[in-house]
């Protein structure tokens, strides 16, 4: 079998993790480059990410999340916020980046610059927030397939209060919103979800 299939097989959204294990720096290194590398629509990454470690913050998340025990029993908790707003500006910026990595002139990439923002700008806020919500669960995908082949445990959430969490991270001033937050950290013994079998579609169902 594949490494990534064995990897992918032995991750589960984790419901108790040990309180006494916390995932190296090297390892939360690893899981930040995988995040940054996912494909986004344009590349432009409308997403910020918040790694929660302080344990009376992550008290409060827990408050925030319908009581959740994934979020004090955590190393880190990964949240995930999708900005709420593309500017002219931002994508500005992204392209003046995009020139200086591939050194080469603003003025080559302009009109595909011009171009983006046209889009972005077509668009009314509801659809820029889903959208730029759906590039961080890309990012989403990868942060968990990243920890599974690290044998680092993770649990992918969306049940908690995205207002509350905003709040208590100071998201809302800069332009930001809760999408899908991830804790990592490592089984507890004590979870039995962990003996749970994997519950799938067959291929057969899944692929038409
Ligand atoms: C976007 C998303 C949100 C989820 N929200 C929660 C949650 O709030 N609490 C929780 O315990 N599990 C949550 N899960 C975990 C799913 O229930 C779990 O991934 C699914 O049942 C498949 O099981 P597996 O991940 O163990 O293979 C969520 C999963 C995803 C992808």
């Amino acid at each position: 079998m594949s490494n990534i299939i064995s990897a992918l097989e032995w991750r589960y959204a984790t419901k108790q993790f040990d309180t006494e294990r916390t995932v190296s720096d090297a390892d939360i290194e690893t899981l930040k480059n995988a995040i940054n590398l996912t494909a986004t629509s344009f590349g432009l990454q409308p997403f910020r990410v918040v790694v929660v470690t302080d344990q009376a913050t992550k008290e409060k998340l827990r408050a925030a999340a319908y009581d959740q025990q994934q979020l004090t029993t955590a190393s880190h908790v990964f949240v995930f916020a999708a900005k709420q707003d593309v500017s002219p500006e931002y994508v500005d910026g992204f392209m003046k980046m995009t020139a200086e990595q591939r050194s080469i002139p603003f003025e080559a990439i302009k009109g595909y610059a011009d171009y983006i923002k046209g889009t972005m700008a077509s668009k009314d806020a509801a659809f820029v927030k889903a959208w730029s919500n759906k590039q961080a669960y890309i990012a989403l995908g990868s942060l968990l397939a990243a920890a599974a082949e690290l044998k680092v445990d993770a649990c992918p959430m969306e049940g908690f209060d995205s207002a509350q969490f905003d709040e208590i991270l100071d998201l809302t001033e800069k332009g930001l919103s809760t999408a899908v937050i991830v804790p990592v950290g490592y089984r507890s013994a004590e979870d039995q979800s962990q003996h749970y079998a994997k519950v799938r579609f067959p291929l057969e169902e899944m692929f038409l």
